[in-house]
């Protein structure tokens, strides 16, 4: 049983008696339970771990609480600092009611994060190791940079910038695929203390604009196209139209770097705005492949990157250099139980923050072998991913539940063809990942044998929050399980009252950690209103969640206006927006409902202006302005006509109800008496299926 690993009430008395959420890791009589589905790691497993027994994770956890300053300064003083950290190593103001939220980490210290993840690992004799494959979306295509390579081409990329008049503090847009060009440009950025905003190259011209209004780049830098599975994505077109749109609003931008893919796309049927595009091939190998390091001070920025929140502003979350340094490699390598000879391959992209802390930063700052996949999981067939997997031995995968899902529909001879015996550690993120696809998962991909670190975390915390350590505990199918180190995760009730024990509630997180965000760019105040006030004294996450009567997280979705599809975070104000700009739609409201493959779907209501009839081609029509002005990702499911919307006698739409009518849960609707006119939820039931 699980108790093989642990003697237990040795640690009682004074362990885990002060951690209440975590007493019972170590209670072995409540794990004993039948009805649990506890899945362990093997003795063999555990024996080489990182972390090897609950009483270990138990003592460095309960150090990273009661010792922070000590805990992450030890940590901390594995990497190179120019200059060391001034007096305190954190400095928080974490409640609203004493003032400004401040975080604040190994402040005063000098440090730079792409020396961390290069430099210092080629003094360390890593020079010749390989740090990033790179697999093109046609089978064949490929290639690899080992650690001095990579340097060379980062300080080419870092000089050029520095040339075209970059400096330290200075935004730079990146909208490029899954080529090694992507972490190249973002440690060239770091080099040199610019700050980069990679957006995901999936998003539209107009929210690729809006970025570009907000922080003001210097330059982009993209890519002409991109082929993922069959498609060709012409991105430049994409670029020069959001350019085009954020020149209405000054300055403008001069430079526009692309890089010439030419699988995708001929050069010279690449559109071409002389004097401002500049094709990367023909300026940055021109360029000394040696750059100085701009040193910065651990609170400078790193990077913004922008994510959807509950209005329609997209949010820029701003992180910092050493905290969010320290805190991605810790979790790194205690989250996958890196060793230095796993070959890891995350399959996010660089435009999410997955592809931030745990495709370049994290594992590169370990000295890891990075795998960087251009194409789609399921091109040319449902197989990809395991052939990968063979070609490159990779030891560590981490994935989103939307392609478990959907790579389990394609059916198990795809991955048994395979051998991937490689395989050590499985991840997922993203998503609650439900049981059946966590087994299907444990079992089919990893042949019950490889842990799954099931990862909760978000934009705004830089890193794993709450996630297994693989070798140290019992697994639960769907569990994020424990707090990382330094992490106290509360679960309050609505009135912000701390609740013990087993419960629900709403996830929230007590005292500051280093990969921490530390603002909002250029809003500070929304920073405070939408994470610190809503429970003052903690920062909250919008996630809800449940903590078993084992101490086990179990996260439950989003509780705000949010919706998370295949991992990806939209808001439903976003979406609404994009459907009231179409001139037929007077009114809309966005609501998520469970979707087998991408957790959940796109499910708007839409009031036509007068007179206007419901017709396909305008559902289209719809759906293709969303398309256009977020992006493919955000295209509705389901647009669903509305006569009217279930609003409050105030006006306020009551989402409740749309959410019991797009799940048809028609009987659970609840009290409509408040409604101004409680007819319109007859006539929109009336409507579903038109
Ligand atoms: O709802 C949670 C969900 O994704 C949200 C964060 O989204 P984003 O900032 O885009 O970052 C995604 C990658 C970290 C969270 O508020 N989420 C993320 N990971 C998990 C999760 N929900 C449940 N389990 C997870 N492992």
């Amino acid at each position: 049983s699980y108790l093989r690993h642990v003697d237990s009430r040795k640690l009682m008395p004074n362990g885990a008696g002060h951690i209440p959420h975590l007493k019972a890791v170590i209670l072995g009589e409540a794990l004993a339970s039948e009805e649990d589905d506890l899945v362990l790691p093997s003795k063999e497993f555990s024996d080489q771990a990182n972390v090897h027994s609950p009483e270990q994770y138990m003592e460095m956890y309960k150090r990273s609480i009661e010792d922070p300053d000590g805990f992450w300064s030890e940590i901390a003083s594995q990497f190179y600092w120019k200059q060391k950290w001034g007096e305190k190593v954190c400095d928080e103001n974490f409640d609203v009611r004493d003032g400004k939220i401040k975080i604040e980490w190994f402040k005063g210290g000098i440090t730079n994060v792409c020396y961390n993840c290069l430099d210092r690992n080629i003094e360390a004799g890593l020079g010749d190791k390989v740090a990033l494959y790179w697999e093109g979306n046609e089978p064949g295509l490929d290639g690899s940079l080992t650690y001095s390579q990579l340097l060379n081409q980062v300080c080419q990329v870092a000089n050029y910038l520095k040339d075209i008049g970059v400096k330290k503090g200075d935004a730079v847009i990146v909208y490029l695929p899954m080529i090694n060009e992507l972490p190249i440009t973002m440690l060239a950025c770091a080099r040199i203390g610019a700050v980069h905003s990679v957006v995901f190259a999936g998003f539209s011209a107009e929210s690729l604009a809006q970025r570009i209004t907000d922080c003001k780049p210097k330059a982009v830098i993209t890519c002409n196209a991109v082929r993922r599975g069959t498609k060709p994505i012409l991105l430049k077109d994409i670029v020069d139209a959001a350019i085009n749109d954020s020149a209405k609003d000054p300055p403008s931008l001069d430079v526009c770097l692309v890089y010439d893919n030419p699988v995708a796309l001929k050069r010279e049927d690449t559109k071409w705005t002389q004097g401002r595009d500049i094709w990367w091939q023909d300026v940055i190998p021109k360029y000394p492949s040696t750059c100085p390091v701009e040193w910065v001070d651990a609170e400078d920025p790193l990077f913004l990157l922008y994510t959807s929140g509950s209005t329609g502003k997209p949010k820029g979350v701003l992180h910092t250099a050493g905290g969010y340094m320290v805190y991605t490699a810790t979790t790194f390598k205690y989250a996958f139980d890196y060793k230095p000879s796993d070959i890891y391959w995350c399959t996010a992209d660089c435009g999410w923050i997955t592809g931030h802390s745990y495709v370049t930063y994290g594992p590169l700052l370990n000295g890891a072998t990075v795998l960087v996949y251009e194409g789609a999981p399921n091109y040319p067939d449902a197989g990809r991913c395991w052939d990968i997997v063979d070609k490159y031995k990779v030891s560590i995968f981490y994935t989103a539940p939307t392609l478990v899902r959907s790579l389990m529909r394609d059916g198990e001879a795809y991955v048994t063809r395979y051998s991937r015996k490689s395989l050590r550690v499985l991840g997922s993120v993203g998503e609650p990942i439900n049981p059946s696809a966590w087994r299907w998962f444990y079992n089919v991909v990893g042949d019950s044998r490889c842990p799954i670190s099931d990862t909760w975390w978000q934009t705004e915390t830089g890193g794993f929050m709450i996630t297994p350590l693989p070798g140290a505990w019992a697994q639960k199918p769907g569990s994020a399980t424990f707090p990382f180190f330094g992490i106290q995760p509360v679960i309050v009730d609505e009135k912000g009252v701390e609740i013990d024990g087993e419960c629900s509630g709403y996830l929230c997180i007590k005292k500051s950690w280093p990969g921490a965000f530390r603002t909002l760019y250029g809003d500070h105040e929304r920073y405070e209103t939408t994470y610190f006030k809503p429970f003052a004294g903690y920062y909250f996450s919008g996630d809800g969640c449940r903590r078993d009567k084992d101490g086990y997280h179990w996260l439950t979705g989003r509780v705000d206006d949010v919706i998370n599809v295949s991992g990806h975070r939209i808001g439903t104000a976003e979406v609404e927006s994009a459907l009231v700009s179409h001139p037929q739609c007077a009114e809309a409201a966005v609501v998520g409902v469970e979707h087998e493959v991408k957790g959940q779907g796109i499910y708007a209501f839409v009031t036509l202006v007068d007179s206007v009839p419901y017709s396909e081609d305008l559902r289209k029509d719809l759906i293709l302005t969303v398309r256009k002005q977020i992006g493919a990702f955000a295209a509705p499911d389901k647009i669903h006509w509305a006569p009217g919307l279930p609003k409050t006698r105030s006006g306020k739409i009551m989402r409740r109800i749309l959410r019991k009518i797009a799940s048809r849960q028609l009987d659970e609707l609840g009290d409509t008496s408040t409604l101004a006119d409680p007819n319109v939820v007859k006539q929109l039931i009336e409507f579903s299926d038109s």
